[in-house]
C-alpha cells in the first residue's frame, strides 16, 4: 500500500484527517530559516547551494511533521538558467532585465540549462534520501505565463499590465516565449522527478489577471503542453495545478490542462470547491491571514474547509504562501486542529 498520504489523495482517495503542507512552508516566519538565510548571504545562494537548500526544506518538516516537503528553490531559476540576469532586492523582491521581443528567438541558446540547474537536482535527490519514507517530496516550477510576467516586466507588478500589453501587441513573441518556457519547464520537472520528486506543482500565481481568451491561450495551453511532456516520461507522477485567482475559470481547468489535482486560492467558495472535487483531488484553501490572526478566525477557517471538503480527496493547504509575519505558534495550532478531527 502507498504509505504517503499525499499520493493516496492525489490518486483520488479520501483520507481523513487529510494530508497537510503549506505553500512557502520554508521561509522567513521561521527563525531557523532566517539564520540559514543570513549564513547563505543572498537568496539565490540559498537556492543554488544543496547543503543550505536541503536544510531549509527539512526545517518545517522537523517542526510540524507536514505530510509533504516542497523543494526549496524559486520559480525564477528557470529564466536565470536561460541566461536572463536575476537578483533579489532585500525587502522588494526579484529584479530581471526586461526581455524584448527580438531577444526571444535566441533565448537559452548559449546557456547550458541543466548544468545551471544541477544543484537543484542534487538537492532533490539528497532530500529524497533524507526524508522519512511517509513524507512526500514535491518538486515545482512556475507556469509559463507567471514566469513570463517577471521576464517581461522585470519585477512583480500589481496586475501584470506590462505583460498583458506585451501579449496583445506582440502575440507571436508572447506565444514563442510561452512555448519555450513550456518546453524547458517540462524538462526541468522531468529531471526533478528523475531525481526523486514524488509529485510536482505548477504555480500559475498570476492566472487571475487575464480575460477568458488570454487565460486559455497563455495559461491553459502552455500548462497542458507541460503536462503532456511530463506524462510522456512519467505517466504516474501526480501534477498539481495552481492557477491562482482563476475564479469561475477553475471549472474545466483540470480537464483542459490534464493536471491531476487543483490548487485552490482562498477566494474559491467552498461550494464551488466541492463541485471541483468531483473530478479529483483539490488542495487548499485557507486564507493565509486567518493563520496570521490565529484564534477563532483560524479555527473557524480550518473547520469550514474540513466540513465542506473532508468527505472527498483533499490536501489541506493555504490558499497562497504563508506570510513572513505569521506567528509560528499559529502554524502549530492549525496542524493540531487539522489532525485532531476524526472522520
Ligand atoms: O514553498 C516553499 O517553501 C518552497 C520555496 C518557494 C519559494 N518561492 C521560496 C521563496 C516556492 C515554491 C516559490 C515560488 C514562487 N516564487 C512563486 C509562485 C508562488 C507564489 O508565491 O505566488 C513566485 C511568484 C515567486 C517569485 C518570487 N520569489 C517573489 C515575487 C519573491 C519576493 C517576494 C517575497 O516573498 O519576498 C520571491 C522570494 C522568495 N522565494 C522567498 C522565498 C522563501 C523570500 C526571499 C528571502 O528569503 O529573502
Amino acid at each position: 500500500m502507498q504509505d504517503k498520504k499525499l499520493l493516496r489523495v492525489l490518486g483520488g482517495e479520501t483520507v481523513f484527517p487529510p494530508p497537510l503542507w503549506m505553500m512557502r512552508q520554508a521561509g522567513r516566519y521561521l527563525p531557523e530559516y532566517r539564520a540559514v538565510r543570513e549564513k547563505a548571504g543572498s537568496f539565490l545562494d540559498l537556492c543554488y547551494n544543496p547543503d543550505f537548500a536541503v536544510e531549509v526544506t527539512l526545517q518545517p518538516i522537523r517542526r510540524f511533521n507536514f505530510d509533504a516537503a516542497i523543494l526549496f528553490s524559486d520559480i525564477l531559476v528557470v529564466p536565470h538558467a536561460l541566461g536572463r540576469d536575476l537578483r533579489f532586492v532585500e525587502g522588494e523582491g526579484p529584479r530581471l532585465t526586461p526581455i524584448e521581443a527580438a531577444e526571444i528567438p535566441r533565448l537559452g541558446e548559449v546557456n547550458n540549462f541543466h548544468a545551471h540547474l544541477a544543484p537543484v537536482y542534487e538537492t532533490v535527490s539528497r532530500l529524497r534520501a533524507e526524508l522519512p519514507q511517509e513524507t512526500a517530496l514535491i518538486g515545482f516550477c512556475g507556469a509559463p505565463w507567471t514566469v513570463a510576467t517577471y521576464m517581461i516586466a522585470g519585477r512583480g507588478t500589481p496586475d501584470q499590465g506590462p505583460s498583458r500589453l506585451f501579449g496583445y501587441r506582440e502575440p507571436k513573441a508572447m506565444a514563442a516565449l510561452l512555448s519555450k518556457l513550456a518546453k524547458v519547464s517540462a524538462d526541468y520537472l522531468i529531471r526533478q522527478i528523475d531525481a526523486g520528486a514524488d509529485a510536482v506543482q505548477i504555480f500559475d500565481s498570476w492566472a487571475g489577471v487575464l480575460d477568458e481568451a488570454s487565460f486559455e491561450a497563455w495559461c491553459v495551453e502552455p500548462v497542458a503542453e507541460i503536462v503532456r511532456r511530463v506524462r510522456e516520461k512519467h505517466p504516474a507522477t501526480p501534477i498539481i495545478g495552481f492557477p491562482r485567482g482563476a475564479g469561475s475559470l477553475y471549472a474545466g481547468y483540470r480537464e483542459r490542462t490534464g493536471v491531476t489535482a487543483l490548487g485552490l486560492d482562498w477566494s474559491v467558495p467552498l461550494s464551488q470547491a466541492r463541485a471541483l472535487q468531483v473530478g479529483g483531488a483539490v488542495q487548499g484553501n485557507l486564507d493565509p491571514l486567518r493563520l496570521v490572526a490565529g484564534g477563532r478566525a483560524l479555527d473557524e477557517g480550518v473547520d469550514l474547509i474540513l466540513d465542506a471538503l473532508g468527505n472527498g480527496p483533499l490536501v489541506f493547504n493555504l490558499g497562497h504562501g504563508i506570510t513572513p509575519d505569521c506567528p509560528v505558534e499559529n502554524v502549530d495550532r492549525m496542524v493540531k486542529r487539522v489532525r485532531a478531527v476524526q472522520g
